[in-house]
């Protein structure tokens, strides 16, 4: 039995190619993981729950569900060698369970469908600040004008419409191009957000505040931090690392098999982590710089930014790198949303990669439609959670990330065999002890808290 396992699994090929590397493997997740969520979310939540206390428990939450939940992610995925569909119902077959987990992998591809609906409508935003930096229209502006200047853009439904639409263009065009096209797209796009962000944060060194930006964040004030804040920091480890909808596992099946797992996971949480850290170190002193209040809330990049740079004199330059920066980050991490869905469709249907790449776009950008106009046109038209946006970030976010996470360690821990698990994790260490307790046990209970919170049961 043991021996047909193993020939079953060293004869799965994936269909849509392996990574070239080690190195392009960790460079694609990497992307995948960091994102609006590090560079956008993180910064503003950190504002908004006072900083040091937040992050510290961010951290732990990072290391302790975010390492876990990912290294059974990429297992699953490299096991099975298919979309997480298949692969899903492929391994629960195989490991003498079910092949209704199949649905794990049905829920995972279709959060990343929504998340991506709405991320793609804010990456428009970004894209679409980048003209807005290179004009100069934030220079010299003051809170009210900057604040006017985002009010208006996202008031008209055409320019973000417009937005959303070139963003998802630019995701079709790269994703159509199958795994070898990711790869040109991460190689090229993740050195270069480094890069922009060194040089953005070489200047908050000089910005006259850093080391009020390194108090705030780094010295922790429990007080500052109610049970609320708690979950809110375990939500965004796992948003930021991009875990429970499947957009690791499908790139996890391109993994060649001699690839360590632990080494992988540990360099994309490192990467991840340190980005948006990064992200805070550079965003803080600035606002501290300029005595701008970092609770600002969901506003705070494009408010707020702006407005910094619009005081600063080479603002025009830093604004533009930053809001490309941005986008870059945006892009990555929407081809990681994307491609579960499209690997589903390229192994289930008789439609090559490019169709399926063009379908699954198409139906992104419609369901985006929905959050394009909540902003404007379609703000009235509330119901349950409020507009259609804040209704299908709702889904996602709150209940859709935190079951797929749970059910993918639940799965990995649970219902795999020490045998699957362990050939994959290379052996019974210290390693893959730790990883067998976190998933088995500490992972899906802290995780089910945050989905009992989401949903308000607790
Ligand atoms: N991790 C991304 C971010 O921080 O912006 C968001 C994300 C990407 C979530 C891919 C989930 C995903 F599958």
């Amino acid at each position: 039995m043991q021996t047909n396992e193993n020939t079953n699994r060293e004869a799965r090929q994936s269909l849509h190619g392996n990574w070239s590397s080690r190195l392009a493997f960790i460079m694609a997740v990497t992307g995948s993981a960091v994102g609006l969520g590090n560079i956008w979310k993180f910064p503003y939540m950190a504002g908004q729950n006072g900083g040091g206390a937040f992050v510290l428990v961010y951290l732990l939450f990072v290391f302790l569900i975010g390492m876990p939940v990912m290294m059974s992610e990429i297992l699953i995925g490299r096991r099975g060698r298919r979309n997480p569909i298949a692969t899903m119902k492929l391994l629960g077959q195989e490991e003498g369970d079910s092949e209704r987990w199949k649905w794990v992998g049905v829920m995972a591809v279709s959060a990343g469908v929504l998340i991506l609906s709405y991320y793609s409508v804010i990456a428009g935003w970004t894209i679409a600040y980048v003209p807005k930096a290179i004009f100069g229209e934030f220079a010299g502006s003051d809170a009210q004008s900057i604040s006017l200047l985002f009010d208006n853009f996202v008031s008209n439904p055409y320019s973000v419409i417009f937005a959303h639409t070139l963003f998802m263009i630019i995701n079709f065009i790269i994703i159509a191009s199958g795994v070898k096209g990711l790869e040109k797209a991460v190689k090229f796009l993740m050195p270069g957000l480094l890069l922009l962000l060194f040089v953005l944060f070489a200047y908050s060194l000089t910005s006259g505040s850093f080391m009020d930006g390194v108090r705030f964040m780094f010295t922790p004030d429990f007080n500052a931090l109610n049970w609320d804040g708690v979950l809110t920091a375990m939500g965004l480890a796992c948003f930021t690392l991009s875990i429970g909808m499947g957009a690791i596992m499908a790139y996890g099946a391109y993994l060649p098999q001699e690839t360590s797992i632990t080494n992988a996971t540990v360099s994309v949480v490192f990467a991840d982590t340190s980005i948006a850290m990064l992200a805070g170190l550079v965003i803080f002193p600035l606002v501290f710089a300029n005595g701008l209040n970092p609770g600002e809330g969901p506003d705070l990049v494009f408010k707020t930014l702006p407005l910094v740079f619009g005081q600063m004199q080479v603002g025009t330059f830093l604004a533009t790198i930053f809001f490309v920066l941005l986008s870059f980050a945006a892009l990555t991490s929407a081809l990681g949303l994307m491609e579960p869905a499209v690997a589903w469709m390229v192994e289930s249907t008789q439609y090559n990669r490019k169709q399926s790449a063009a379908t699954i776009a198409f139906i992104i950008w419609f369901l985006g439609l929905g959050t394009a106009l909540s902003f404007n046109s379609l703000s009235e038209f509330t119901f349950l959670q409020g507009t259609i946006y804040e209704n299908v970030d709702f889904l996602t976010s709150n209940i859709m990330l935190p079951l797929g996470a749970v059910f993918t360690t639940i799965f990995a821990a649970w219902i795999m065999s020490q045998n699957s698990t362990s050939e994959e994790l290379d052996g019974h260490g210290f390693v893959y002890k730790s990883w067998q307790f976190l998933a088995k046990y500490f992972s899906p209970i802290a995780i089910l808290i945050i989905f009992l919170q989401a949903i308000g049961w607790i």
